[in-house]
């Protein structure tokens, strides 16, 4: 079964798609079959590494039609497979507003690619909509980019803890909301940012304690994520090391993943036999 993960936050331009990216690009290179979701109007994802081939179709294909045949296009990282995002006028989102199992339709679309991907990451738009509503309750998990300043942190507290709470009540209708994991991103030496990244593992996030927690893994605030993009590479490819008391991108987003996906601890990055990988007969086209 694949594992779904949603990269959400009410708050726009906190690293959501950057993170989508290379959280993709390491898990190929890790060996799993990776399916990633634009699920934002601004098809940002979907031009983040180049594609092969094309569907199609995309996310609003796939929802409003209710198939998978013509929405899966192949990127040019291999093993990487994305939905992408074929919605220019937001149309999508007032669809799902109006139909009656719009919100937990995306879930029921994904489980039926459980049996060619191991994990699917969904990136969405940073405000909240009924296309965010679907995309979070489609995960398993859930995972939140949370620079250490403080509109930040405040949005986080306020926003999207509140749209967790406001969705709580789907599991009624069998689409319980995951566990949430905020990720302290961007982090820099200011002293600024320790303290309010200290004050985010400390904080009590009742009532819904438990189920929200911060990773122990910090994403530094480095060149080398914008520079890997533009490069159209996943970051952990770029840098693989790095002088200085900062972890390099690969340490960086080994350690990450290694914490999301314990099952994966043995796994190293490999991108020499990455072309070797992936055979997986999905319904392309
Ligand atoms: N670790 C990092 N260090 C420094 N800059 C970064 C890092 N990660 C991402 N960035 C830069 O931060 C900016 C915002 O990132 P990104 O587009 O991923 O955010 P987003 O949450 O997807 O935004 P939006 O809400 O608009 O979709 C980009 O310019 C990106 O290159
Ligand atoms: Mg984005």
């Amino acid at each position: 079964m694949a594992i779904k993960i949603t990269v959400c936050s009410t708050k726009g331009g906190v690293g959501k798609t950057t993170l989508t990216a290379n959280m993709a690009g390491i898990l190929v290179d890790m060996g799993q079959r990776v399916l990633a979701v634009d699920a934002d109007i601004q098809p940002t994802l979907s031009s983040f590494y180049g594609l092969d081939s094309q569907a199609e179709g995309g996310l609003m294909t796939l929802i409003t039609s209710a198939t998978i045949q013509g929405v899966i296009s192949r990127t040019s990282l291999h093993g990487l497979d994305i939905v992408l995002s074929d919605d220019p006028d937001g149309e999508l989102q007032s669809w799902i507003l109006h139909q009656p199992d719009g919100r937990v339709r995306l879930r029921h679309l994904l489980a039926t690619l459980d049996d060619y991907y191991d994990i699917i990451l969904i990136d969405t738009q940073g405000a909240i909509g009924p296309l965010q509503d679907a995309a979070v309750l489609a995960a398993d998990l859930l995972v939140s980019p949370i620079p250490p300043e403080i509109l930040s942190a405040r949005e986080f507290a306020r926003g999207t803890l509140g749209m967790l709470e406001r969705l709580k009540p789907m599991a009624f209708l069998g689409a319980p909301v995951a566990p949430m994991k905020g990720l302290v991103y961007r982090m820099d030496h200011t002293r600024d940012a320790r303290m309010i990244s200290h004050e985010l593992r400390q904080a009590s996030y009742a009532p819904s304690r438990g189920a929200i927690s911060i990773l122990n893994t910090l994403i530094p605030s480095t060149v080398a994520y914008r520079e890997a993009a533009t490069h159209r590479m996943p970051v952990h490819r770029w840098e693989t090391r790095r002088s200085g008391p900062t972890a390099s991108a690969l340490e960086t987003m080994t350690a990450l993943v290694h914490e999301l996906f314990p099952h994966l601890v043995e796994s190293t990055p490999s991108w020499k036999d990455a072309q070797a990988q992936s055979s997986q007969e999905v319904p392309h086209e």
